[in-house]
């Protein structure tokens, strides 16, 4: 497929320039204005309480405290949530979690702020809280309904396998550690409409909060999202209540607000990747085929509903991984705690279903003594045939599932460094090498099928250069830059006459989230569709200027209008667009997408709620000390299928940055609440995240040749969540490794998640203690 100019380009992002002088502008750098207030939380200690008082009096006496702002402020609903209801902005009358604010103090400064906040009385009376999934399954605290899926008849299947195994896994929490800390910047207009600056990746959603806690109508008030420092889905839901605090303080002062996270605050307020437990049965045959799998997850939701429910979900439609099951049953509860609301963090659930996957895979096979990735190789869905149907219905076609496999075994030279790694290990008794090849099959599209759409407004000016407007937010992952490329070479214009305006409510409203990696398949049709109007509008003007009678076969490109047949009949696009005034012919229009053939019904478990699987796979290798449980990550092979890229520039950086971050998840990031249920790894010194140094030396990421791909933006596949997944390769050849230090290979290999040094050095010791036979039957 040949793509217009500059789609697949290896453009540098658009603002890298700017990132790196210091100069592309982020909420928390809008300078202050005359008058600015600064807003701090007062945070009430305790899990859950109930909250007896709040004496302010001691703050307001504070020098430099304007004011404080408490639940009998809000002239609207406190509330925070979009859709639950459950999300009290202010405690009152309960503190719901440790952390929850029970006020916020305004003052001329930030430091008289916090001040101030710390001259807050509140006095709670301590309640039972509960603060683990165990405690709120014993409780029967659920957030919503039960969700299964359901796939043959998994039950009679496991029956009747000829081997059978059942465990259990716990997979920790991860922080978000986004650079830039949620923040907020809102401005009371002159005809009392507020304008809020907020680091979101859902303005529309933010202005609808913001809007319920005022008691306004939504058209009273505009939220703009400049970009943001990072957002990793922690700003898909959870920049709304820092908005609405700032917000309700410039309604009640009249002066501007804003609110500006401390790190150590952002990290024991706001909400994380969900700690995930599950308990699975699997029967399988000698071959290490699956035969069926139930598999039943608990998430710990936190103390509100938030994103919870299509979050687990995500992680049931990818419990399967890449692996075909003829029979599965995988049913999920969301618990309900009083810890944070935790929240979406790419991948969306994704992770810790396909985490349980891997799991699975690795037992069957050390089960039977045979190799994990022959195991995995083995029960990979086909592109067509019995083997090509999910647990829910939807068909794996075109997806390149085996295509990346192979071609990560063959760029990776697997086999040759396999024997490479057997004779390293021979000959070290305390270090061990190892190699895990895993795969990625993840679903594209928002899950709940209406949010699958996106809108634009493009713009052109009389001297021919053009403003885009989308509903889009940018967070570093490239949007901007791609939507750009999109617009430049469908209209044929150089990418120095656009301009990509920060992402407002009051240009295209009532948009999605830019979440679920969708962001440029959604925006980058809607800016299309808007572009193509336009240019279907110009052609007519051009080709009357040309004496043509067919506008549909002018081409658009290098900011002239000409006609394939005759090029010497050309005109500039600037001129085109001055004639097209003259003409009264309208230069502004709007683009509209909806993705297509979406359909999933929850009550039958059926449908195709995916456009596509977007597929990669990784192979990893690490070196393992056995004396401290350290380990290096030596190499590392990534392919994946992004179909043709629409930038490959940036398309190898969401892949490397993915992959770092999910092997932080992995790895590295231990997030510790403690008995009384206050978040403890509030700060890099306690909570580490992965560095440069940890950043394998060998790191080659390739895409999957010649996968253009039909139907989707100039052919291109989603990268944002898919390459976080691939670091379970880390994990798996960490597993592997803990099994060389036995001289007999161990029929199981326990490894907490995430894998630290500690745990790694834990499953050493068991490994070497006693290797367990695992057949729970027909061994
Ligand atoms: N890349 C950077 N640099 N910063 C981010 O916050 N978020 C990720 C991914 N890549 C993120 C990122 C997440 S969680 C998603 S869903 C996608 O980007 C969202 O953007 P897209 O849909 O435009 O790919
Ligand atoms: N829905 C909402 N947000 C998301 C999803 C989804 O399916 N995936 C990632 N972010």
């Amino acid at each position: 497929m040949s793509l217009p100019d500059p789609i697949g380009r290896a453009l540098p992002h658009e603002s890298a320039r700017a990132h790196v002088q210091g100069s592309a502008r982020y909420t928390a750098d809008l300078p202050d204005l005359a008058g600015t207030l600064h807003a701090a939380p007062v945070c009430a200690p305790h899990a859950r309480a109930r909250l007896v008082a709040l004496d302010v009096s001691a703050a307001l006496a504070h020098p430099g405290v304007a004011t404080v702002l408490t639940a009998a402020d809000v002239p609207g609903v406190n509330d925070s949530s979009a859709h639950g209801g459950d999300e009290p902005l202010f405690a009152d009358p309960e503190v719901l979690y440790w952390g929850h604010a029970v006020a916020w103090v305004l003052a001329e400064s930030e430091a008289a702020a916090r001040a101030g906040a710390a001259l807050v009385r509140a006095t709670c009376e301590p309640l039972p809280a509960l603060l683990s999934i165990e405690a709120a399954i014993a409780a029967g605290s659920f957030h919503g309904p039960e969700q299964r899926l359901r796939w043959g008849d998994p039950e009679a299947a496991l029956a009747r396998a000829p081997h059978r195994l059942e465990g259990e896994l716990f997979v920790g929490a991860q922080d978000h550690f986004y650079l830039e800390t949620h923040t907020a910047y809102a401005l009371l207009e002159p005809d009392h409409t507020l304008h809020v600056y907020s680091s979101t990746q859902h303005p529309s959603e933010t202005q609808g909060v913001v809007a319920q806690v005022l008691g306004v109508p939504a058209n009273r008030v505009t939220v703009t999202c400049l970009r943001m420092g990072g957002g990793f889905g922690g700003k898909e839901s959870q920049g709304a209540p820092y908005a609405a605090v700032a917000a309700l303080g410039a309604l009640k002062t009249g002066r501007p607000v804003r609110v500006r996270l401390r790190r150590s605050d952002d990290m024991v307020m706001t909400g994380k990747r969900h700690p995930f437990w599950g308990r699975y049965e699997v029967g399988f045959h000698p071959d290490g085929t699956l035969g069926a799998v139930v598999l039943e997850l608990f998430s710990d939701g936190g103390f509100s509903s938030d994103l919870s429910l299509p979050v687990m979900g995500r992680a049931l439609f990818h419990a399967d991984n890449a692996y075909y099951a003829p029979h599965r049953l995988v049913r999920g509860r969301v618990c309900k705690t009083h810890k944070t609301s935790q929240t979406a963090f790419r991948g969306f659930g994704g992770p810790q279903g396909m985490l349980f996957a891997e799991e699975i895979i690795d037992r069957v096979a050390r089960s039977l003594g045979l190799p994990p990735d022959a195991v995995r190789a083995r029960n990979l869905y086909c592109a067509a045939g019995a083997r090509a149907t999910t647990h829910y219905g939807q068909l794996i076609l075109d997806s390149h599932l085996e295509r990346v496999w192979h071609e990560v075994l063959s760029r990776a030279d697997v086999a040759r460094r396999r024997a490479e790694l057997a004779a390293f290990n021979a000959a070290h008794p305390h270090c061990k090498r190892a190699l895990a090849v895993t795969p990625v099959k993840f679903g594209i599209s928002f899950t709940k099928t209406p949010m699958n759409q996106a809108g634009a407004l493009v713009l052109i000016y009389l001297d021919g250069s053009v403003q885009l407007n989308h509903g889009g937010t940018e967070m570093g992952q490239g949007l901007l830059t791609k939507t750009l490329q999109v617009a430049a070479a469908t209209l044929g214009v150089p990418l120095e006459r656009l301009r990509v305006m920060p992402t407002a409510t009051d240009k295209v409203p009532n948009t999605s989230p830019t979440a679920a990696s969708s962001g440029s398949d959604l925006n980058g049709q809607a800016v299309k569709a808007a572009c193509e109007t336009l240019k279907g509008r110009l052609a007519g003007v051009a080709a009357k200027l040309l004496g043509l009678s067919a506008p549909e076969v002018l081409r658009f490109e290098g900011g002239e209008i000409f006609c394939p047949y005759q090029p010497q009949r050309r005109l500039l696009f600037t001129d085109v667009v001055r004639q097209a005034y003259l003409e009264q012919v309208p230069l502004f229009a709007t683009g509209y997408y909806r993705t297509p053939n979406l359909h999933f019904d929850p009550a039958t478990g059926r449908g195709r709620p995916f456009h596509y699987f977007a597929c990669g796979a990784a192979a990893s290798e690490v070196e393992v000390d056995g004396f401290t449980g350290a380990f290096k990550l030596r190499r590392v092979d990534i392919v994946q299928d992004v179909g043709a890229p629409l930038n490959p520039l940036i398309d190898r950086g969401q892949i490397e940055g993915g992959f770092v971050q999910g092997l932080g998840w992995l790895t590295m990031e231990e997030a510790l609440w403690d008995a009384a249920g206050r978040f403890v790894t509030n700060a890099p010194s306690t909570y580490k995240i992965p560095t440069i140094a940890d950043v394998p030396e060998a790191f080659h990421v390739a895409f999957l040749p010649d996968a253009a791909t039909p139907g989707v933006i100039g052919g291109s596949k989603a990268v944002g969540e898919p390459p976080l997944m691939l670091a379970l390769s880390v994990r798996e050849a960490l597993r592997e490794a803990v099994a060389a230090f036995t001289e007999a290979p161990p029929r199981r290999v326990e490894l907490a998640a995430p894998a630290t040094p500690e745990a790694i050095l834990w499953a050493i010791e068991r490994v070497r203690a006693e290797p367990v036979r695992d057949l729970v039957s027909g061994d």
